[in-house]
């Protein structure tokens, strides 16, 4: 196996930013993996974010402005900066000729996400919206399950994604919490494409939607000793329809008590059901109905998508599972990803946005609405 060198830029050096930077500085724990990313530049206004990457000793340019990064030559461009300047940020990246891991939800709304992805068809660059959740392990065994037809016919998919810290009064504004920056969508858009990701890769599409959107916390500490406007949805509960009449229940909520970064999806057939959730990273739930029924609970080891120098009896967490899905948008990109799990496409990130527009429109009328 040769090794393929991948020039990669950042844009917006922030949380993401930081994160993807040590995945690729832990990518010697990969093995058989050929596209080896080196990480070349990063943009970001901010110079206390830009300060950061001193520290990688492969970083050649570290620029305020990212015109500049897509003037250079990187091949491959993660962008992760708020939710507004999506649209015009990845325009800017596929019109300069370079791959893009793009961050969700992939533009701020709808109409963004449709000029997205109209600007992807006609640059025929590689395209990928980050989502990493499926590639834990218990994830993506419950994947397995829906694939193989095991459970039957399906009853029920409970999928979620909970937050709590948003209970703390005093924890400032920031920019995911106001429509301008974050989208009409507020939380839908903060949490949503990691609920509907693997639900979509398994066929489950809903077709109705009825939504009950919460926005309780209005104001918050401006961070400059006054008060600022909250005003987007901070818990939204969407109880959707797949096209065979099964209930598909979404959850994405700031305001859930004792769930710090709780993802979970569970999958009930008439023959058996499967269920995980982060919270117990390591416990996969299979529902049997012999020799007796009821829950049984596995406990898994490291195996996700590529094989790793982590010994597989160690936990899997959110750095591993960053570092999976970015191996899996490398290897796809070079057309060798064959039937291994794959990163969000721009068609799904379309879908959400779809949906997400539906539920906005279910809780304006207080009526089930058609995904369209
Ligand atoms: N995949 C995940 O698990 C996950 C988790 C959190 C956030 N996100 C997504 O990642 C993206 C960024 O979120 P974050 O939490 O890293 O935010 P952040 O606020 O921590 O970082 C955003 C960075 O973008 C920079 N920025 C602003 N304008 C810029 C510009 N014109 N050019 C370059 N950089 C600019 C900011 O200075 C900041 O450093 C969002 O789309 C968010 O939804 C994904």
């Amino acid at each position: 196996m040769s090794t393929q060198v991948v020039r990669v830029g950042i844009i917006g050096g922030g949380l993401m930013g930081r994160e993807l930077a040590s995945a690729i500085g832990r990518w010697f724990v990969l093995d058989g993996v050929a596209p080896l990313p080196v990480l070349v530049g990063v943009a970001d206004p901010n110079p206390k974010a830009l300060g950061w990457f001193h520290r990688i000793p492969s970083v050649e340019h570290l620029v305020d402005d990212y015109h500049q990064l897509l003037a250079t030559d990187v091949d491959v461009i993660y962008a992760a900066v708020p939710h507004d300047l999506h649209d015009q940020v990845y325009c800017d990246v596929l019109a300069a000729g370079k791959d893009l891991l793009a961050e969700k939800p992939f533009g701020i709304d709808l109409t963004s996400a449709q000029r997205i992805v109209a600007a992807c068809e006609k640059s025929g660059r590689f395209v990928r919206c980050s989502s990493e959740f499926p590639f834990f392990p218990g994830a993506l065994r419950v994947y397995q399950t829906l694939q193989n037809g095991h459970l039957g016919e399906l009853l029920e998919v409970n999928a979620s994604f909970l937050h709590s810290s948003d209970l703390d009064l005093a924890k400032p504004i920031n920019w995911k919490r106001q429509v301008r920056t974050c989208g009409e969508a507020g939380v839908m858009n903060d949490l949503g494409l990691h609920v509907v990701h693997l639900p979509f890769r398994a066929g489950l599409l809903p077709e109705r939607v009825y939504a009950q959107l919460q926005n309780v916390v209005k104001t918050r500490p401006d961070g400059k000793g006054g008060m600022a406007d909250c005003d987007t949805w901070d818990n939204a509960t969407l109880t959707a329809t797949l096209p065979n009449g099964v209930p598909m229940r979404l959850e994405t909520k700031r305001l859930a008590p004792g769930q710090i970064n709780s993802w979970s999806l569970e999958v009930i057939g008439t023959r058996g059901g499967v269920k995980f959730s982060t919270k117990q990273p390591k416990t996969l739930w299979t529902y049997q109905t012999a020799p007796e029924v009821g829950w049984v609970q596995t406990d898994l080891g490291h195996a996700s998508v590529f094989p790793v120098a982590t010994g597989g009896i160690f936990e899997f967490g959110f750095p591993d599972a960053l570092l999976q899905m970015f191996a899996s948008f490398l290897v796809e990109r070079t057309g060798v990803l064959e039937d291994r799990f794959g990163c969000a496409t721009p068609t799904e990130a379309l879908l959400s946005h779809a949906l997400w527009a539906a539920a906005m429109k279910s809780h304006e009328t207080q009526q089930v609405e058609n995904v369209t």
